[in-house]
């Protein structure tokens, strides 16, 4: 338990040796649960629970802070590492009143099978007092699901977004101080948990921008008090702007993918291009889906299974598919041995990305003096390509 400011507390939990999420997403650095103690001097609101594996550090923590009665429990966002402990906390304070929107409240009763009388339906702007201490919510939709939720308590100028600025980061700090390394773990997040939605983000950081805010408290990852730095870094993710970088991800069986990819890569090099190259047989695929945010072009390089890509370039293609990055341009490369359509399968996988398709370079077996001329005039495609953009 750490105290934030007077009467209001962090009661979540650190994990450190947390290194997946969802069963897909790595956490190479932990991750926080964070949970909120707003004591007022009439009410007292708990703000999210914690994942449940961490309940015991909760409620030990809740302890500690010497708060015997919750009136409210605040849940800004249904999934379970935040709303986990409800019941068990219903439980153990039953006079508390679950306070969340609507959508919140029909995706809590699918989830937890928590009773319809113990919801409080609050609406976008509506206040709560606490007291000497007031929650205004702010609904902020798709700040990872629709039903997402903000407070701000504005005696302190805090804003409480949930996933919204959050990074999977376990550190003793309460508050952010190593930026440097928070800016990666931050931008990983982003990757993996904003970006799919970042047009939605980028209207909810406007309506946010009418707040004066002196402390941002995630639900994962340190607080910062210094919140221009992570409110600026969303700015330019959110953007429409690209970086003149090209992100090749790709999977070779029997080198020829392999070599085209090495000598594609000099080309682009050579030319100004900047690269961001995954083996996709080892890949941390955090780190891919990290370089997809700024990058102007992505090629996906594999060679043919069956007909098709490799699984492991089409776990890629559906992933990214699923991210959306603001990718401008997109193509493939690769090889077969006697047949197929990898590259109209690519093509399909990544439907969702709004991009335009430059011609691939695909080689029978190894490649060779024609293969490398047209890896060249891809190169030079997608320099010409990020040129006319305005980019290099
Ligand atoms: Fe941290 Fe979307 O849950």
């Amino acid at each position: 338990m750490r105290v934030i400011r007077d009467n209001v507390y962090s009661v979540g939990a650190l994990d450190f040796d947390r290194r997946i999420f969802d069963k897909l997403i790595p956490t190479p650095d932990g991750t926080t649960y964070n949970s909120y103690l707003i004591a007022g001097s009439e009410k007292t609101a708990l703000l999210d629970t914690v994942d449940p594996t961490k309940s015991d550090t909760l409620f030990r923590n809740i302890a500690k802070t010497g708060v015997s009665k919750i009136d409210y429990i605040v849940c800004h966002h249904a999934e379970q590492d935040h709303s986990g402990c409800i019941n068990e906390a219903l439980l153990l304070f039953p006079d508390a009143k679950v306070v969340t929107n609507s959508k919140c409240k029909e995706i809590l009763m699918q989830h937890l099978e928590t009773d319809d009388e113990q919801f409080i339906i609050v609406e976008d702007g509506q206040e709560l007092s606490l007291g000497d201490k007031t929650l205004k919510f702010i609904y902020i939709p798709w700040s990872h699901w629709p039903e997402t939720l903000a407070s701000y308590l504005p005696q302190e100028k805090m804003l409480f977004p949930c996933d919204l600025f959050g990074s999977h980061f376990a550190t003793s700090s309460l508050f952010a101080d190593d930026y440097c390394t928070l800016y990666e773990s931050a931008k990983r997040y982003y990757a993996e948990i904003m970006m799919p939605f970042h047009g939605q983000i980028k209207k909810n950081i406007e309506k946010l921008s009418q707040y004066e805010i002196k402390i941002i408290a995630p639900s994962h990852g340190p607080l910062y008090d210094k919140p221009e730095m992570i409110i600026d870094a969303y700015k330019d993710w959110v953007s429409d702007n690209v970086k003149n970088e090209v992100v090749i991800a790709y999977v070779s069986m029997h080198e020829s993918t392999r070599i085209m990819v090495d000598y594609f890569v000099d080309a682009l090099i050579e030319r100004g291009v900047n690269v961001w190259q995954f083996n996709l047989a080892d890949t941390d695929l955090g780190k891919l889906a990290m370089s997809l945010v700024d990058a102007a072009t992505i090629v996906i390089g594999t060679g043919t299974v069956l007909t098709g890509p490799h699984p492991k370039a089409a776990y890629a293609c559906i992933l990214a598919n699923a991210l959306r990055p603001k990718t401008r341009f997109a193509s493939i490369i690769g090889s077969y041995g006697w047949g197929g359509k990898m590259p109209e399968q690519i093509q399909q996988l990544l439907g969702n990305l709004k991009v335009e398709f430059i011609e691939p370079v695909i080689s029978r077996g190894v490649p060779k003096e024609e293969e490398y001329k047209k890896l060249d005039a891809l190169a030079e495609a997608i320099l010409a390509k990020h040129r006319q953009i305005g980019i290099i």
